[in-house]
């Protein structure tokens, strides 16, 4: 007569089983963990950067325009990070043996870029471009807050969906001229809808609500 039923393999499957139902536990745990991380959801998420640059002090007290720095910003999708050569025009003179400039000075020797740390990021399935904000009217400050007063950045806005989507169908407020794209602390000389719907009216803008402008 024969004892095995089942063949026997089996008998490892069943002790295999437990130790999966504990696997997927623990994948549950970190997807619920993960979806809760302020880089996915919040206001206020604020990264660790590795060298403690302050925008207070280089935008802000300082007065460097922002696109010094975040060259691409006006003609490209991405407002690119400087190279480390931007900051060395300054720091092989000024501060040049500060040690909060030790891992700049050693990226600027060895060739490897600082590794600095996302704030903002838009998931994977999202289109977004600056230049076409910042060459229609919207300043870095409507997106990006006070940046000039941050000594380390945050995310100061939702970047949701329904976030996009209120300027998108009502962009007035949000509208300045050209050359006051990177100040911090400009205010219209009038009641900022109306002088927006001038704006909008002169560059014929009328940003897309539809859905395949912002998901493609
Ligand atoms: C002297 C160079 C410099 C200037 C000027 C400068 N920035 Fe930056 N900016 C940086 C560096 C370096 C980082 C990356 C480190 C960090 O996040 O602080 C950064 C990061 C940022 C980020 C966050 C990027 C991310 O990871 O999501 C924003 C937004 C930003 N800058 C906006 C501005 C605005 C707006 C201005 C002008 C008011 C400005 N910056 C001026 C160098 C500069
Ligand atoms: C246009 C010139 C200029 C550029 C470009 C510049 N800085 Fe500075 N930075 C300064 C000045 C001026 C100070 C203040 C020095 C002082 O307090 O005496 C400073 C101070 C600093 C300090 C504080 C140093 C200390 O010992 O307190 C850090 C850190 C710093 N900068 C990082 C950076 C980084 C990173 C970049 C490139 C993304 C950068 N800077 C680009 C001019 C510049
Ligand atoms: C209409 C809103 C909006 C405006 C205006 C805007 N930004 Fe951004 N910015 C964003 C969003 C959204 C992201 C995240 C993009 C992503 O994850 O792909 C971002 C990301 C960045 C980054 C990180 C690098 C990158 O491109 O992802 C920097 C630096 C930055 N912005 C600087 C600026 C500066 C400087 C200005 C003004 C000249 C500006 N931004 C104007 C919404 C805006
Ligand atoms: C503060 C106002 C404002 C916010 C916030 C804003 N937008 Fe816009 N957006 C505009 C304006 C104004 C235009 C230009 C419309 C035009 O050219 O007629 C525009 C245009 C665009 C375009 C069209 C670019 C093209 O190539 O035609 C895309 C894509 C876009 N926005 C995506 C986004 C996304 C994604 C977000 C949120 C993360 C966002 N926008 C948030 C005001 C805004
Ligand atoms: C102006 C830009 C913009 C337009 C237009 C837009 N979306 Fe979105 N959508 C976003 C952004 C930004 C997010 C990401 C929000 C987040 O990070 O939680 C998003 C997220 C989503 C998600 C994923 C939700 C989630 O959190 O998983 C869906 C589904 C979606 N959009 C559907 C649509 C549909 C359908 C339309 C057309 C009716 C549309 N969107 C139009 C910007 C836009």
């Amino acid at each position: 007569m024969d004892r095995f039923v089942f063949p026997r393999w089996v008998n490892k499957l069943v002790l295999i089983l437990p130790i999966l139902a504990i696997l997927g536990g623990i994948y549950v745990v970190v997807l619920v963990v993960y979806a809760a991380v302020p880089s996915t959801t919040d206001v206020g998420y604020q990264p660790r950067q590795p060298v403690p640059y302050s925008h207070a002090l280089h935008a802000g007290k300082l007065g460097i325009d922002c696109r010094y720095c975040h060259s691409t910003v006006e003609y490209a999708a991405q407002a690119a990070i400087p190279p480390t050569q931007t900051c060395m025009n300054c720091h092989k003179s000024v501060r040049s043996e500060s040690p909060k400039l030790l891992p700049v000075r050693e990226s600027y020797a060895t060739g490897k870029p600082v590794e600095w740390v996302r704030v903002h990021d838009l998931p994977g399935f999202l289109y977004f471009n600056h230049s076409a904000h910042v060459r229609r009217g919207v300043g870095c400050v409507s997106c990006h807050g006070r940046i000039d007063r941050m000594e380390v950045v945050y995310q100061a806005k939702t970047l949701s969906m329904g976030w996009c989507l209120d300027c998108h169908r009502n962009p007035e407020a949000s509208l300045r001229p050209q050359d006051k794209i990177t100040s911090m602390d400009w205010t219209p000389p009038e009641d900022p809808v109306a002088f927006g719907k001038r704006i909008r009216a002169q560059e014929g803008l009328n940003p897309s609500t539809d859905c395949w402008t912002c998901h493609r």
